[in-house]
């Protein structure tokens, strides 16, 4: 028996995948209607992945399933490799976090402490110090700084938005789900708001699904969109294509996709 007469020095490490999501043949019941079947689909790390439909073609239901709110009859979610699994705090500690579709604030806590909360549920190591510094540079990222001891529920819808965006980014993820942010704003507040989404992927270096109604800014701001029909992938393509795809338009997009 011999040994090597030396060992060949450690590969160096391949750099750590940062939010590559894959997601494999998830399928939702809601007693006997099927409110996804089969849907697979992965996000590259730092990628913004569209995601389009028509009403009820399962669009929240994916981020359900895909953040640990709805457990799904099959399929499964896997984020850098590894399989995301339980509630939905356990997906969070593994860097998965959600922008809720209905502001979800804590009316009661300013605006700082609303984006504490984040930090606390989804970074319980964290020292306090540096649960604070993180906060702090959230809130400056997010322009909310200058309101930090505001109550929450006492500001405009926009400012809302961006104090549950800054306590999902305080939960330190690598993918962040996003349902239709952009609702309910005027053109100008949509303009910022995306400009606020794209900064902070391109400052953070996150993995963003984005599911949106708002189709010119879905295709500014996606690398990929994929169409969601009936609980089913229509299609998964890049802007450009699904843009000029007149049935996609008809059919799923909607009347609405001039915005
Ligand atoms: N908790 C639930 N119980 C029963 N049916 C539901 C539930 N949530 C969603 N659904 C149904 O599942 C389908 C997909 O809904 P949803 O994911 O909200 O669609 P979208 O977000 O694309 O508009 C719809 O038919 C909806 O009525
Ligand atoms: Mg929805």
């Amino acid at each position: 028996m011999s040994l090597p007469q030396a060992a060949a020095p450690a590969p160096s490490p391949a750099p750590m995948p940062q939010g590559r999501l894959e997601v494999r043949g998830l399928t939702v019941r809601f007693g006997t209607m099927t409110a996804l079947d089969g849907v697979g689909f992965h996000v590259e790390p730092g990628e913004t992945f569209g995601i389009a439909g028509p009403n009820g073609a399962g669009k929240s239901t994916l981020l359900a399933a895909c953040t640990g709110h709805l457990r799904p009859a099959a399929g499964e979610v896997l984020l850098d490799g590894r399989l995301l699994r339980g509630r939905p705090h356990a997906f969070c500690h593994a860097g998965v976090a959600r922008m809720f579709q209905i502001p979800r604030i804590f009316a009661s806590l300013d605006v700082r402490e609303n984006v504490r909360t984040g930090a606390i549920f989804g970074r319980p190591g964290a020292t306090p110090a540096a649960a604070r510094d993180e906060v702090e540079r959230i809130m400056d990222q997010t322009g909310l700084a200058p309101f930090a001891t505001r109550p929450a529920d006492s500001l405009p819808l926009l400012a809302r938005k961006k104090v549950m965006l800054a306590a999902a980014l305080a939960t330190g993820p690598r993918i962040l789900f996003m349902d239709e942010p952009l609702g309910g704003l005027n053109e100008a507040e949509i303009e910022e708001f995306s400009a606020l989404i794209e900064r902070i992927r391109a400052e953070r270096g996150l993995s963003v699904v984005l599911v949106e109604h708002k189709i010119r800014a879905l295709v500014r701001l996606s690398g990929r969109i994929m169409i969601l029909n009936f609980g089913k992938v229509l299609r998964i393509d890049r802007p450009a294509a699904i843009l000029s795809d007149p049935e996609i338009i008809r059919l799923y997009l909607g009347k609405r996709h001039e915005h």
